[in-house]
C-alpha cells in the first residue's frame, strides 16, 4: 500500500545509470531451463519480475546462486529440474513472461504443463500465436481450467509464419525450437532488442540460430546446450523513460550504459520536441531548455517507436506547445490510464486508438494511479513536471520493472519519496 509522493517542479541534472533489459531478462532466465550445465547471468536488474522467475526456476528444482552476494549475478543450475509440470500457480501467475515457461519445457521435455501467467493487463492480451507456434513444430495444446497443457509424440523443425509480429510468440518459437530436431523458420518475427539478446544468449550455449534481428530467423536444432556466462544488454525503455522524464521536467542528464543504436525511435522523436539529444559510444546526453513543441507519435514494432514508451511520451506531451497526436498501432487498448492524467489537468481527448493532446503550460499535481507498469512511468514524468505535490499510488506495477527508481531520480534532483500507505493524507483515489 506505499505510495510515491512527488513534489514537481525540480529540473533534473547529474549523470543516471541504465540496469540490464527486463523482457531481455525474463525471456532469457526460462531459456535456462534448457541448458545442460549451469550458466551464469550477469547484469541482471533487480526488480520484482525477476525475482518472481527465479523463484519459480528454484521451485522446479534449478539452483539459484548470488555471486559475491550481488543480485544482478547469478549462476543457474537447471540441472534439477526434472519435471515438466510447474506447480507454484502464485508466482506464475504473479507474471506475464512465465510463458516463456512453455517454449522452454516443450523444447526440453516434449511436453509443458504451466499455469496460466498474469502480469500487467491495460488490455487483452492473447497468446493463439505462441499456442500455433508450437502446434505447427507437433505439439498438441490443450487450454485447461487454469493451466496450459502442451504435449507431443515428436517434435520436428518447420517453417513458423507469423501474421502478426509478436515478441513473445517469436520468443516462445525460439525456445521450443532450439532442440527440436531440424530447421524451423520463424516468417514475420519480432526484431526488438531482446529478440536478439535471447538468441546472442542461446547461441553462446552452441545453439544454431541466424537472422534474430531480422524478419525471419532461423534455427537448426541441437542437441546439447553448454554453459556460458552472459550480460545482459541494458533495458532500451527504462533508458527511453529517462529521457522522457528529463524532457518534461527539463535539465540536462546523462543517461549512461546504454545502447543508443536501440534508442534512435525516441531520440528522434525527442528531438522532434525540441529536446536536444547528444549521443556517444554507450550513453546519451538529454537537454532539455526551452519549451516543448507538440509532435505526433505512432507506435510500432520495432524498429518503430516501441509501444512500452507510449504512456510516458502522452505524459511529456501534455506540456507541449500546440496538439499532439499519438497513435497506438501495437495493442487494441492502450489508453485507460488518460483519466489519471486528466486528473493532473492534461487536455487529452482518445478516440479508438488515437490521443489527441492540447498542451497545457504546466500540470498540477493530483492523487493518481498507477494502473500498469509504463502507466505508472507516465504518473512518475507527470509528477515531476508539475506543479505541486503528486501522490500515486498502485506502485507495486512501477516497481516490477524499474530498479531503484526512487535512488536513481533523486540523485538527478527530483523530490520523490516512497511513503507508507499511513503517512499519506487519506485514499480517497
Ligand atoms: C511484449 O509483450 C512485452 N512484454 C510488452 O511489454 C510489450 O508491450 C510488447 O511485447 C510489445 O512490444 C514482455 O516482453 C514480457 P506481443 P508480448 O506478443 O510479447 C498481439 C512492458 O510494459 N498478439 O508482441 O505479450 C497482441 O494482442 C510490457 O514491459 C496476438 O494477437 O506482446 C498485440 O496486439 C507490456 N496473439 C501484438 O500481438 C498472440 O498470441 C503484440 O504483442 C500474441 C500477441
Amino acid at each position: 500500500m506505499d505510495k510515491f509522493v512527488i513534489n514537481g517542479g525540480n529540473k533534473l541534472y547529474g549523470e543516471v545509470s541504465i540496469s540490464g533489459a527486463k523482457n531481455a531478462a525474463v525471456a532469457i532466465i526460462p531459456a535456462v531451463v534448457l541448458a545442460d550445465e549451469p550458466c551464469v547471468i550477469e547484469n541482471l536488474p533487480k526488480i520484482k519480475d525477476v525475482a518472481v522467475i527465479l523463484a519459480i526456476l528454484k521451485h522446479m528444482g534449478a539452483k539459484v546462486t548470488k555471486i559475491d552476494g550481488d543480485d544482478s549475478r547469478v549462476e543457474i543450475d537447471p540441472r534439477g529440474i526434472t519435471s515438466y509440470k510447474v506447480t507454484c500457480e502464485k508466482l506464475v501467475g504473479d507474471m506475464r513472461a512465465s510463458y516463456y515457461l512453455l517454449g522452454a519445457l516443450l523444447g526440453k521435455f516434449g511436453k509443458a504443463l504451466v499455469p496460466f501467467s498474469g502480469g500487467c493487463s491495460f488490455c487483452e492480451r492473447p497468446i493463439d500465436l505462441h499456442l500455433k507456434a508450437f502446434e505447427t513444430l507437433g505439439a498438441e495444446c490443450n487450454i485447461l481450467p487454469t493451466q496450459i497443457e502442451l504435449t507431443s509424440d515428436k517434435l520436428e523443425g518447420k517453417p513458423i509464419y507469423f501474421d502478426v509480429v509478436s515478441v513473445g510468440a517469436t520468443m516462445n518459437a525460439m525456445l521450443a525450437a532450439v532442440k527440436t530436431p531440424g530447421r524451423t523458420v520463424i516468417d514475420r518475427a519480432a526484431k526488438e532488442p531482446h529478440i536478439v539478446d535471447l538468441a546472442n544468449f542461446l547461441n553462446s550455449m552452441g545453439a544454431n540460430i541466424k537472422g534474430a534481428g531480422t524478419d525471419v530467423i532461423k534455427i537448426r536444432g541441437v542437441e546439447y546446450l553448454h554453459s556460458c556466462t552472459y550480460s545482459i544488454i541494458p533495458d532500451q525503455i527504462e533508458a527511453g523513460t529517462y529521457m522522457a522524464a528529463v524532457a518534461a521536467a527539463g535539465g540536462n542528464v546523462l543517461i549512461k550504459d546504454v545502447i543508443p543504436e536501440h534508442l534512435v525511435s525516441i531520440t528522434t522523436k525527442l528531438r522532434d520536441t525540441g529536446t536536444v539529444v547528444e549521443e556517444y559510444d554507450e550513453a546519451i546526453r538529454v537537454i532539455r531548455e526551452n519549451d516543448l513543441k507538440s509532435c505526433n507519435v505512432k507506435t510500432m514494432p520495432h524498429p518503430g517507436f516501441p509501444t512500452d514508451m507510449q504512456p510516458q511520451f502522452v505524459a511529456l506531451l501534455s506540456t507541449a506547445n500546440g496538439r499532439s497526436r499519438v497513435m497506438e498501432c501495437v495493442w487494441e487498448s492502450r489508453f485507460s490510464y488518460l483519466p489519471q492524467l486528466r486528473k493532473m489537468g492534461a487536455d487529452i481527448i482518445d478516440n479508438g486508438n488515437t490521443a489527441y493532446i492540447y498542451g497545457k503550460q504546466y500540470l498540477n499535481g493530483a492523487k493518481v494511479r498507477a494502473l500498469d507498469l509504463r502507466a505508472g512511468a507516465a504518473m512518475v514524468i507527470a509528477g515531476l513536471a508539475a506543479k505541486g505535490i503528486t501522490e500515486i499510488s498502485d506502485i507495486k506495477y512501477i516497481e516490477r520493472g524499474y530498479e531503484k527508481i526512487i535512488d536513481k531520480l533523486t540523485a538527478i534532483g527530483a523530490d520523490i519519496r516512497r511513503v507508507t500507505y499511513l503517512e499519506s493524507l487519506d485514499d480517497e483515489i
